[in-house]
């Protein structure tokens, strides 16, 4: 449904400079009853645990309790294509007493030597989509969505550009990172009939917190993955990117907001219910989100569909909590659905935080002319909804910017 969704949209170009209304209530005004934020403190003792619980509240719910993780099994892959020395294996990670409350199949790529950081993508199609189908035999494909099998598979690479389930191994290797790849449908499916089961499952019979939807759960697959995955051979110490594509890079964001390890984000095209704002007219609305993918989220976000100007929170606030910490935004400029414009005042909106930290304002006027040597950076290229040559190419800019080698 969501693939369909997205092709049968194609949008008028999107002017460069922005021009519309202000972002939604400034971060550092009054929220609330909670007087204005003037210093640093003020945002980390008071201020953003506020943000944080009503983003719980009003938009994804709370994450769900941290487990113990542990990898129950491997299987070392071939490595034809990578650069020479690289490591390629799927584990299955399992969540709870030996994987009792959830699992999940992880790609993880390494090359040699320490990596600058490791890229933890969250994919929509799981591993053999993500291995261009190589060692299709060595995965199920039990979990894999529906609309990446066989025809939908061949028209989502048509449409949705190169890279949109099978992100450049070599390349990103080469650069010197390391990749870990899941489906976050293994854990919770992107289901609106068995997720509830899941979800049920991974919070337990106490959550600590209003219940969350689908991107809570895959949200918290980035922080218990990261926590894991640094424990790995080469990987220690290992700063922790979470990447996601449109609805990963919703979960992406609000796994950063939550967990300070973390490192940085790269969202793309994430959105109504990630980047970009919620009182904003463009693109996918709430009441369409809410009726399409109501499991995505907690209940409540839906009731403020037709009054969005009355929700507490919005998601420039999303994107504070995430400062000083790099964070960059793609979109295109035929990709009206994720409302780049949106996007970008939510950033805008988001830039105080970064200043309070010290860290440089976002002053860019023009959607497509980024600066990626700033922690908070977005960017708009020319085309539609999907993963180009030229996205990777920008996400590696960027992350080289903030990520040195670690040698
Ligand atoms: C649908 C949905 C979007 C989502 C997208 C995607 O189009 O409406 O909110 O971002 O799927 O994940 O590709």
């Amino acid at each position: 449904v969501a693939l369909r969704v997205t092709y049968l949209h194609y949008f008028p170009k999107i002017a460069d400079a922005i021009g519309g209304p202000p972002a939604s209530p400034p971060v550092l005004g009054p929220f609330g009853s909670d007087p204005p934020v003037v210093t640093l403190e003020d945002w980390k003792a008071r201020r953003a645990p506020l943000l944080r619980a009503a983003l719980a509240e009003d938009v994804f719910g709370a994450l769900p309790p941290h487990l113990d993780e542990q990898v129950l099994a491997r299987l070392a892959l071939p490595t034809d294509g990578l650069p020479a020395g690289a490591k390629l294996q799927q584990l299955t990670v399992g969540f709870g007493a030996a994987g009792d409350r959830g699992k999940a199949n992880v790609l993880l790529v390494q090359g040699t030597g320490r990596p600058r950081a490791l890229i933890v993508i969250q994919n929509f199609c799981g591993n053999a989509v993500a291995l261009n189908n190589r060692y299709k035999q060595a995965f199920s494909l039990a979990g894999t969505a529906k609309e990446c099998r066989g025809v939908m598979e061949d028209l989502s690479h048509i449409i949705l550009g190169k890279y949109p389930h099978a992100p450049p191994l070599k390349w990103i290797l080469e650069r010197g990172y390391a990749v870990a790849m899941v489906y976050a449908g293994d854990l919770v499916p992107d289901d609106h009939r068995t997720a509830p089961a899941a979800l049920a499952r991974l919070y337990g019979p106490s959550p600590q917190g209003p219940p969350g939807g689908a991107l809570a759960a895959w949200a918290w697959l980035y922080s218990e993955l990261g926590e894991v995955l640094t424990r790995e051979p080469g990987l220690q110490g290992a700063p922790v990117i979470a990447w996601g594509h449109s609805r990963n890079g919703k979960a992406a964001l609000w796994a950063a907001a939550n967990d300070p390890n973390i490192a940085g984000v790269i969202a793309h095209q994430s959105g109504r219910g990630g980047a970009s704002l919620t009182r904003s007219a463009m693109g996918e609305s709430l009441g369409g989100i809410t009726r399409n993918y109501g499991f995505w989220f907690t209940p409540r976000y839906a009731t403020f569909a037709g009054r969005e100007a009355e929700i507490p929170v919005d998601q420039h606030q999303l994107i504070a909590l995430i400062a000083p910490r790099p964070v960059l935004i793609g979109s295109g400029d035929r990709d009206g659905w994720a409302d780049p414009p949106g996007a970008f005042r939510a950033v805008q909106g988001a830039s105080p935080i970064y200043q309070l930290y010290g860290a440089p304002a976002f002053t860019q006027t023009q959607l497509s002319q980024p600066d990626f040597s700033r922690p908070l950076a977005f960017y708009m290229r020319a085309g539609t909804h999907g993963v180009t040559t030229q996205d990777w190419g920008n996400f590696l800019q960027f992350l080289d910017a903030h990520f040195p080698a670690r040698g």
